[in-house]
């Protein structure tokens, strides 16, 4: 296995001994204070790059934190670590693979290495076929068994084979075919499948089945039951009509009864959270097409050549990075919110939630050893103003401190009324109550009666990020995925981890196959689990056996 000389973990470097100290130091310095004292403070903490431009002034920090966090950064040798990613070098060391998902938006003129091998032609010769399929698609001349066009297109995947599709899909919706219908199926409960197909005539269906490995249980027992669904209606020999794969193990897509031709494939430097612009994103193209896809990449490419190329200071990924760090090993916040103010990113959230803690929950350093200070935080969230009238009391007034992410577009995709106006107000307002709150003495000069007034006080200093970019694009969507990308990457680079690897989610599926058996076979048989997971095996069989 290649290793990584990635040096001293955080806690034992000095950059992180002057931020603890640091952190005492402008402890008492809240937001309101620190705006009253430096009233260009918003000139001078904001970023602009791709397109984005990223307002961090409402972080409670000063300059010297964020100098500080720049020298840990250095100190971490962050500049070596993004070259190092971007010269296809193997910074996955626990399975001993480079990282270059880079590679997939190159142009056909960069040159991207992996053991030598510069891996762009390959991308380009995939990324031509997925052209050529989706015109066949799109144009109606690829025909189902009984020589119908396909309208209908079902992605079946999981994790990162499904979560960039769809949330693509839903983002880009405004560009895409109006006359298609896209579904993805990702759960093993069947009323999945079920709600996906009900109304889709299989004559005019196409379903592709993205699994990188194409063993992936949920996946694969979903592909079945496509393939029954298909055959069922159309017959024996309909399968090479209606299924495409993408993955990385052709004898698997064959063994299932696709053929090698109709599939499209990527490769095991392609992390599954960092897929959805690889032949994952075919269900992508297929809605929104070529020229829109081929934007879309140009966008992660921008991202990509500023987190390269700009100085640590105003690079957004980084600032961005250094800053989740700051608030959630610094200062303690359990948990980040990401909140779209588009309809548009409704599925954002659920991205970023496999892409931040896919990557960064880890609780070892990349040479194996315990970490002794918090790594990745719980990210959630939703569309920004559904959340104001559902959980933002808790942020506003809670005891828990929720740094978070608004994300805004200064044009409307629908100019309708005052609508945008409005929704732009509200983003606005809300980083501003919540940096500034309410105070006590602002309430009695409202008359609020003193009985209520600790009730309706609001501390403020509660921190946000605000996203700003022109308009929600397929150009901004690649900017605005990229920039989180390489944000997580800044940040395992300061924890000293491995943000590639996923062991994590291998024991609860090694369990799971181990109690199928025991739920479906005989009822009598002895169960050798803990009591509580003995007691629910059982519960399950009786109810089984009821069912009978
Ligand atoms: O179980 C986690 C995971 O391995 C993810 O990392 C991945 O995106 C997902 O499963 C799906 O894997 P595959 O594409 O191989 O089906």
């Amino acid at each position: 296995m290649t290793t990584i000389d990635t040096g001293l973990p955080l806690s034992r470097r000095q950059g992180w001994q002057k931020l603890l100290a640091h952190r005492t130091a402008i402890a008492p310095l809240d937001l309101s204070f620190l705006f009253g004292d430096d009233p260009f403070r918003a000139d001078h903490m904001n970023a602009s790059g791709a397109g984005l431009f990223f307002d961090y002034s409402k972080n409670r920090i000063t300059k010297g934190t964020l100098e500080l966090l720049l020298d840990l950064a250095r100190e971490c040798r962050l500049p070596d670590r993004i070259e190092q990613m971007f010269s296809g070098e193997k910074i996955n060391p626990t399975e001993n693979r480079a990282v270059l998902h880079v590679a997939l938006r190159s142009s056909r003129e960069d040159v991207f290495r992996v053991d030598g091998v510069n891996v762009v032609p390959d991308v380009h010769a995939v990324l031509d076929r997925m052209i050529r399929f989706s015109r066949r698609i799109r144009d109606g001349e690829w025909k189902g068994r009984t020589g119908s066009p396909i309208r209908n297109v079902v992605n079946v995947g999981i994790g990162g084979s499904d979560l960039g599709p769809v949330m693509a899909y839903e983002a880009l919706r405004h560009y895409s075919a109006r006359d298609m219908r896209f579904r993805f199926v990702s759960n093993i409960d069947p009323t999945d499948f079920h709600e996906a197909t009900r109304d889709l005539d299989p004559a005019e269906t196409l379903f592709i089945i993205s699994s990188k490995t194409f063993t992936t249980l949920e996946t694969m027992t979903n592909a079945r039951t496509a393939r029954e669904w298909i055959r069922h209606t159309l017959g024996e020999g309909a399968v090479g009509r209606h299924f495409v794969a993408v993955s990385t193990n052709t004898d698997e897509v064959r063994a299932f009864g696709i053929d090698p031709e109709n599939m499209f494939g990527f490769w095991d430097w392609v992390g599954g959270r960092y897929s959805m612009d690889s032949a994952i994103g075919l269900s992508t193209l297929l809605a929104v097409g070529e020229e829109h896809f081929q934007t879309l990449l140009e966008g992660f490419r921008e991202m990509d050549l500023h987190f390269r190329s700009t100085p640590l200071e105003r690079n957004l990924p980084v600032l961005h990075g250094l800053l989740c760090v700051w608030e959630g090993t610094f200062l303690g916040s359990a948990t980040r919110g990401v909140f779209p103010y588009d309809r548009y990113l409704k599925r954002l959230p659920a991205y970023l939630q496999q892409l931040t803690m896919e990557s960064n929950g880890k609780h070892v350093s990349l040479d194996g050893t315990r970490v002794d200070y918090d790594t990745g935080p719980v990210f959630w969230g939703e569309p920004g103003t559904n959340g104001q009238h559902s959980f933002y009391q808790l942020i506003h007034q809670g005891t828990r401190i929720i740094p978070s992410d608004l994300i805004g577009f200064l044009h409307p995709l629908h100019p309708t009324g005052n609508h945008h106006d409005i929704l732009i107000a509200n983003l606005f307002a809300q980083a501003e109550a919540l940096a500034f709150g309410r105070t006590e003495a602002d309430l009695r000069k409202q008359g609020v009666p003193p009985s209520l007034i600790p009730h309706r006080i609001c501390e403020g200093n509660r921190p946000t990020n605000v996203i700003l970019a022109e308009r929600l694009t397929p150009h901004t969507l690649g900017t605005l995925i990229a920039f989180y990308e390489h944000s997580v990457f800044t940040q395992g680079t300061l924890w000293n981890i491995d943000s590639f690897d996923q062991w994590g989610v291998e024991l609860g599926k090694i369990l799971a196959q181990k109690i199928l058996p025991e739920l479906t076979g005989d009822p009598a048989a002895p169960l050798t689990h803990d009591s509580s997971t003995n007691a629910l095996i059982q519960r399950y069989r009786n109810a089984r056996l009821s069912d009978r």
